[in-house]
């Protein structure tokens, strides 16, 4: 069965998501979209209620499927979250029941091994699913239950749970072997309530970490240094209510740039701070796009051949590896051969199968990708594995002249809002079936 979409009108049950995405590709994509909240950020600053018995509010949530499973997760433990009239979050950890994650809900969503700080901080106990392999590699969390251990908490793993707990946390210092996002989420919310300083050393300094920092400040933790390599932590007793915008995604925000450089379209991306894609911007300068930047706008028009673009990817302020798909697809269809190196992941070129059945010229070698750019791609059914691989298929999908049908578009509900109504807005001839 078939469901039509029409701008701005969803003909499906909301309940009931359709799997599959239908593409007519080869139409120049031109007009504004407007960018959602980060999920990254989203996600961690809805833990951080769990810190305090008073309300916290969140403006700008993106309604996605990550940030329902996460309203679940702090549901089951008792937490109210609830939507204010003008579309806000409100969460309040003061009547929370139980210190419990199942593996049902973390093994959907790795996200949620971040109950574990704020729980061990506020609570003194904790049990946590492990989350197990993903998609995209092994991606433990032992750094995250060696930063907590640092903090004086007792950790055992058992059947498959991660058991902690302390009377109170210590304030010390932990020195991440390698970055970790939501490592750093944790043990930056777990010292919010620690007695006396923390030190983070070679802490994540992605924006989504600011954010929550920010919200930690306007709760009255005292939190210094966000933004670069070390973060210090002073405790307090107690955090308190508060209100604050989640920042705009930067990964739709390049999903988006992409999209209107890959069909030869113009478009104008509103609500972006320009200031947390840097690298990717110079990065795709590199194919030959333009930008005309705005405050928090920017317009991007293409150019007529695409060069192609060497990049590896890095922690922030580097190329993420969330563009790292989106890129290979653009890469796909350049004038040229490029070489892209996957640094922070050691599984992450399943897209690139993929996209080779859509005719790209693609060879990977352990954690290297080599593209050989041709001169275009052709529709083919194909299959999504994860979040970003399927946001690559549909860019390579809008460039590809005829009719792809991607399989399995939950993953892509996971972490982009309304991503069809926002392409078909700017000219993408999208729909879902069944
Ligand atoms: C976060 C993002 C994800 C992004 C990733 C890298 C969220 C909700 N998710 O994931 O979208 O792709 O950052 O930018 O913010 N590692 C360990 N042990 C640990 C923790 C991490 O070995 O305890 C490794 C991972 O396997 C990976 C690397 O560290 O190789 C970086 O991962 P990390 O930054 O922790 O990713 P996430 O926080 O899970």
């Amino acid at each position: 069965m078939r469901s039509v979409l029409t701008q701005g009108h969803q003909s499906h049950s909301p309940n009931r998501p359709l799997k599959k995405l239908v593409i007519n590709g080869g139409y120049p994509l031109k007009g504004s979209v407007k960018i959602s909240g980060a999920k990254n950020a989203a996600l961690p600053m809805m833990t951080a209620c769990i810190l305090s018995n008073h309300n916290i509010t969140l403006n700008n949530v993106p309604d996605l499927a990550d940030v329902r499973t996460m309203r679940a997760l702090l549901d089951s433990m008792g937490i109210s979250t609830s939507k204010t009239l003008d579309g806000s979050l409100q969460l309040n950890g003061g009547q929370i029941k139980s210190k419990y994650a199942s593996y049902d809900l973390v093994k959907t969503m790795r996200a949620s091994i971040m109950v574990l700080g704020p729980l061990l901080a506020k609570h003194g106990k904790a049990k946590v699913s492990l989350p197990g392999g993903c998609a995209i590699g092994a991606r433990p969390v032992d750094l995250h239950i060696e930063g907590l251990k640092k903090l004086g908490a007792n950790i055992e793993i058992k059947d498959g749970y991660i058991l902690a707990s302390a009377e109170q946390l210590k304030g010390s210092e932990y020195h991440f072997p390698i970055k970790s996002v939501t490592g750093t989420a944790n043990i930056l919310m777990a010292a919010t309530l620690a007695e006396g300083e923390t030190k983070i050393l070679n802490a994540a300094c992605e924006p989504e970490i600011n954010n929550l920092g920010g919200l930690l400040n306007l709760m009255g933790a005292k939190i210094k240094g966000l933004g670069s390599e070390t973060i210090t932590v002073e405790g307090v007793d107690n955090l308190y209510e508060a209100e604050i915008d989640i920042i705009p995604d930067r990964i739709e925000a390049v999903t988006m740039i992409i999209a209107g450089i890959i069909t030869k379209g113009e478009i104008t991306i509103e609500n972006i701070d320009p200031s947390h894609i840097k690298q990717p911007i110079e990065l795709i300068r590199q194919c030959g796009a333009r930008f005309e930047m705005f405050k928090d706008a920017l317009l991007v028009s293409s150019p007529d051949k695409i060069k192609p673009m060497n990049f590896e990817t890095q922690p922030y302020p580097g190329i993420p590896t969330d563009i790292q798909a989106q890129l290979m697809a653009l890469n796909a269809i350049a004038e040229g051969h490029s070489k892209i190196s996957e640094t922070i992941f050691e599984n992450r070129f399943m897209h690139a199968l993929e996209l080779k059945r859509m005719g790209a010229n693609i060879s990977i070698a352990g954690n290297k990708a080599e593209v050989r750019g041709v001169s275009k791609l052709n529709p083919a059914p194909v299959m999504a594995t994860d979040l970003r691989a399927s946001a690559a298929l549909i860019l390579a999908a809008l460039s590809a002249s005829g009719e792809t049908i991607i399989d399995r578009i939950y993953h892509l509900d996971r972490g982009y809002e309304n991503i069809e109504e926002k392409l078909l807005n700017i000219g993408a001839k999208v729909q879902r079936i069944d």
